[in-house]
């Protein structure tokens, strides 16, 4: 039986109290401000509104993003054991911006992982490829035992594709792989604007958490990696600052489990 903690508040707060103590988790697993710029919304008939800024994740200028992100994952490393796993969304604007942050802070980037949207967004101002991909960083911290659940040869087949933010020579020995599936849809989708599929995140957790392993998720939102860490047994704790998101979390952990599932198409 898993156990989880429901933290509401500011996560840099949070993971400065006692309440979380330090080198404890197994792993930090998280969607982070990915600091978007999406421009203007726009508004269609019949349909709901494209684009336009998300509260969560509006920052005055790039340094402000920087400087909260350097915070909240230094804090993050903190609370890892050794050989932890550290693994976070980002958008493919930036996610050179967070492996400089994760770096410089001792970690090691182990991998980065793709998840295919096999149904994004249109763009409406057809100015630029649709949105369809999302990177997650995976990134240890050094000096224990990482878990990783390898699976089959086929499964971690590593992909290269020249796309052009994969043009970092540094990055050369990292594997890449692309986790494909829809957008959440049905009866898992919630009124959180940026809701991560479960089947997703289960994918993620089974690969790099121990069984019965213990996560941290600072931005817990619609409560996604909670409940596919619940719905496999490992413990979690999980914070978010927005009531309305909140009480999401507490709904969706309020049900039963299996009732989450909804494959992708
Ligand atoms: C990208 S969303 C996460 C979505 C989540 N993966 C899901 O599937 O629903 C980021 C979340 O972090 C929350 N957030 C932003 N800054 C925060 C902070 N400093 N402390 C706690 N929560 C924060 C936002 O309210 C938002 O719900």
């Amino acid at each position: 039986m898993s156990k989880v903690r429901l933290f509401p508040g500011d996560c840099r707060e949070i993971m400065r109290s006692s309440a979380i103590q330090d080198a404890s988790y197994d792993a930090v697993i998280t969607d982070m401000p990915y600091y978007n710029q999406y421009g203007p919304e726009i508004k269609l008939s019949g349909r709901k509104a494209l684009g336009g800024e998300i509260d969560f994740d509006v920052f005055d200028n790039m340094n402000e993003w920087l400087e909260f992100t350097n915070d909240w994952i230094e804090l993050c490393i903190r609370k890892l054991r050794k050989g932890g796993t550290f693994l976070s969304f980002t958008n493919l604007e930036n996610a050179s911006r967070v492996v400089d942050i994760i770096e410089a802070r001792g970690l090691q980037l182990r991998g980065r992982l793709y998840w295919h949207k096999v149904n994004p967004a249109i763009n409406p101002r057809k100015n630029n490829y649709l949105s369809a991909v999302e990177p997650a960083l995976w990134a240890i911290k050094p000096g224990g035992k990482v878990y990783f659940d390898f699976t089959t040869q086929d499964a971690m087949h590593s992909w290269r594709s020249g796309f052009p933010w994969c043009n970092d020579d540094d990055l050369t020995d990292i594997i890449d792989i692309v986790i494909e599936g829809g957008i959440t849809q049905g009866l898992e989708r919630t009124k959180h604007p940026t809701q991560k599929p479960i089947y997703l995140m289960r994918d993620i957790l089974l690969r790099h958490v121990p069984p019965g392993g213990k996560i941290l998720e600072p931005f817990g939102g619609s409560g996604s990696t909670a409940v596919a860490a619940m719905s496999l047994g490992m413990d979690v704790d999980i914070c978010e600052q927005e009531e309305q998101f909140l009480a999401i979390i507490k709904h969706r952990l309020s049900r039963p489990i299996q009732t989450e599932f909804v494959e992708p198409k």
